[in-house]
């Protein structure tokens, strides 16, 4: 473990050439997507959260054969954005199993939206309220309140979400316009260390929405729990029914009618996604052996950027280690994956392995030096 990250050296033969055959067939870097892995993870969220109907959030992973594999285990979706939106149209994928989260939205998309069959929208503020005074009798409206949690590695509360002091007025201001608010939404961050935060923000949802309720014609009776579900960068073995139980407790907790939705993205998508790089050069710096691989920190690895994710890797080969660094391939002394690791001597052809890379990886990539993007190819997937 170097800088809280996991690294694995060696692998059993079958696995190495299992590796070793899909860059023979489809060339390097690929991104390989195991669509058991995806389906498994499916099952284990929706049998943790039996009473939650669970809105894939598209921007995890906007990617058709992880959409189309979801879309057939009957997950609904959820996106904030017209390209998003797009992508379902173009799978044929109905708007009404989706649900627009972004809390900021031009008219246009608004009125996209709504064509394509999307009619809950979610807000946290006046202005956007306004905006949907136009289509008052067609669209269901969340509020997003705002709760931040330390434990979080990607805090959302900053940027969304209205403070819970001033939910109150904006549902009565709502009232006011002819809109009907059906209920709350939160996110408390991506990536949660456990559920502490999901349960006091549920709690306080409750109270809210009963407290409100008593001044509004129509009572609230619906709560979005957001997403926040962890991957197991650490590859420890993360149980996801242990880290639910308390959540669903406190769901449990709940009056029977509310409907209760989640939006989860890095949970169902991050280890069914494996990257395989190339080492394509090295070069002996100062006592640490550099190598080079065909994908960094623009590519498959902009997550270590923007998502502050720290990914296991893996070699296959093993051996005596020593200090080593892993570089992307671009000009840009940024693109480094990994310092301070001790790896086994390798060879330029060598492969390194990424792994529970489906999570805001291929979705933040960018086309600095107009390298090519890795392949995404599908490990078991006849579709
Ligand atoms: C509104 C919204 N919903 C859902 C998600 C997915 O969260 P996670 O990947 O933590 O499950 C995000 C992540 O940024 C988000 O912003």
């Amino acid at each position: 473990m170097a800088n809280g990250r996991r690294v694995i050296i060696g692998a059993p033969p079958q696995e190495a050439k299992a590796y070793l055959e899909l860059v023979a067939e489809h060339g390097s870097p690929l991104l390989v997507f195991d669509r058991e892995i995806l389906e498994r993870q499916y099952q284990l969220l929706s049998d943790t959260l039996p009473d939650v109907e669970l809105y894939y959030a598209v921007k995890a992973h906007p990617n058709e054969h992880i959409v189309r594999a979801l879309d057939e285990l009957g997950c609904g979706f959820d996106v904030a954005s017209a390209g998003e939106m797009d992508m379902l149209m173009d799978l044929k994928i109905s708007g009404r199993r989706t649900i627009h989260t972004h809390p900021i939205k031009k008219d246009r998309e608004i009125r996209d939206a709504l064509r394509f069959g999307a009619t809950t929208f979610v807000v946290d503020n006046l202005d956007e309220l306004e905006k949907l005074v136009p289509y008052r009798d067609r669209v269901g409206i969340l509020l997003r309140v705002s709760f931040s949690s330390e434990d979080a590695a990607v805090d959302l509360s900053r940027k969304f979400g209205c403070d819970v002091r001033d939910a109150a007025g904006i549902v009565m201001v709502a009232g006011k316009l002819g809109l009907h608010i059906k209920g709350l939404s939160f996110h408390v961050g991506s990536q949660c260390e456990n559920s502490a935060k999901h349960v006091e923000a549920i709690e306080q949802c409750h109270q809210l929405m009963e407290e409100i309720s008593k001044s509004v014609p129509v009572p609230m009776s619906t709560l979005d729990i957001g997403g926040g579900f962890p991957a197991d960068y650490q590859l420890a073995g993360i149980d996801i029914s242990s880290f639910c139980a308390p959540i669903r407790k406190a769901l449990g907790r709940l009056p029977r009618d509310w409907h209760l939705l989640a939006e989860p993205g890095r949970f169902l998508v991050a280890p069914s996604v494996t990257s395989i790089t190339t080492v394509t050069g090295r070069s002996e710096r100062h006592g640490t052996c550099w190598y080079y691989l065909d994908d960094g920190v623009y590519g498959s690895y902009s997550g270590q950027i923007f998502d502050h994710a720290i990914y296991p890797l893996q070699v296959l080969k093993d051996g005596t280690t020593r200090p080593s660094i892993l570089a992307g391939p671009t000009c840009d002394s940024i693109d480094v994956i990994a310092e301070d690791i001790q790896l086994p001597e390798l060879e330029i052809g060598d492969l390194v392995i990424g792994h529970q890379m489906g999570a805001y990886t291929a979705a933040t990539k960018t086309r600095f030096n107009l390298l090519p993007d890795a392949r995404f190819v599908c490990r078991y997937d006849n579709s």
